[in-house]
């Protein structure tokens, strides 16, 4: 039996950092071998903000790298960027005559981007859904790992293709969004001021790319408190943080020790010491990250193999876009 389709679309902004990792590439990872995976860099997206084109491409390519870093194998997977597959355009042009411009005006994300930008608004911006549509009906995927914010993104997709085949005839399978193993890990940032993000706090966030020195010194800064009040109290989101950040990198014995020490804490009797669980932490962190680091910089510095994978991917890619196109193309215009 065919494997199923698996699409996702990373935007080539900022530095990847941990919650990407444990929240996106590390899924992406495992997928690879059950699933026929397409993984790309959404460079066309990004021109809807008009960035400075020359950080556009090398932001390209450290996300390539830092992709391939993190375990993604492009002999398995097809690893490509978004603007070496034109077929993706051509399907775009098509589901543009099939979307509405009331439609995609009530986009939540288009509504946020006209408020940051009002002197932006270009259509561009205003389709974006469809482009993102056109990235997953042109592999005729069915699932989408993305994260709840892409609700709307996926939901618009389905209508787009449920529209095409309704009018065409049937070519495009219906896509969703999908967690692997059901579990969705949330890192928040070591403030524990919300989901750990790109461009928010930058000393709360940890980037792949972090030095050693970075790192520690971000998890000696990360927020606690004086302890818990009493035993085997409920964590705040904050600590709860630091626990489920070290069950992902530190060993099984350091965890419980740390575990046992908190359960055991009380407002008069206080165990647990912040300051050696973030140190543990910093230094298990820094051990994880630091072969992707040196690994995606290898990598970076090789401009040669770089465009060897790229072509790679953009070779799988379209091999399988251009039979959807085929298909489309008899179905439209006969
Ligand atoms: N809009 C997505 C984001 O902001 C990126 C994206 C573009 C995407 N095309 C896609 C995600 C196709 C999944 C499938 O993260």
């Amino acid at each position: 039996m065919a494997k199923e389709v698996v699409l996702s679309g990373i935007r080539p902004t900022g530095f990847l950092h941990l919650g990407n990792y444990f929240g996106a590439m590390r899924n992406y990872v495992r997928m690879q071998d059950e699933y026929d995976c397409y993984f790309f860099v959404a460079n066309w997206h990004s021109l809807t903000t008009h960035p400075d084109t020359k950080e556009l491409s090398v932001a390209v390519n450290r996300v390539v790298a830092e992709n391939i870093a993190c375990g993604l194998d492009p002999e398995k997977v097809a690893l490509y960027v978004q603007s070496d597959v034109p077929e993706i355009a051509e399907l775009y042009l098509y589901l543009n005559m099939l979307s509405y411009k009331g439609e995609l005006e009530k986009t939540t994300t288009f509504k946020e981007k006209v408020r940051l930008s009002p002197d932006n608004v270009n259509a561009g911006l205003l389709t974006y859904p469809v482009l993102q549509a056109a990235d997953i009906l042109v592999h005729r995927a069915v699932k989408v790992p993305v994260g709840k914010d892409q609700e709307q993104n996926m939901e618009m997709a389905r209508n787009f293709a449920q529209r095409f085949n309704h009018r065409y005839g049937e070519v495009f399978p219906m896509p969703y969004g999908f967690n692997y193993g059901g579990e969705l890990v949330k890192i928040l940032g070591l403030d524990g001021e919300g989901k750990m993000s790109k461009s928010e706090n930058q000393s709360a966030t940890i980037y792949l790319a972090d030095t050693d020195d970075t790192i520690r010194k971000k998890f000696k800064k990360a927020k606690t408190d004086d302890g818990p009040p009493e035993e085997n109290f409920n964590k705040p989101d904050y600590i709860q943080n630091l626990f489920t950040l070290m069950k992902m990198v530190s060993t099984e014995d350091a965890v419980q020790k740390f575990e046992d020490d908190y359960n055991k804490s009380s407002a008069g009797n206080r165990i647990i010491r912040y300051g050696d669980m973030k140190a543990q932490l910093g230094e298990d962190m820094v051990n994880f990250i630091r072969p992707i680091r040196e690994k995606a910089a290898d990598l970076q510095n090789n401009k040669e193999l770089l465009d060897k994978i790229k072509k790679q991917g953009a070779d799988k890619a379209r091999a399988n876009a251009s039979e959807t196109i085929k298909l489309v193309r008899k179905a439209v215009l006969g």
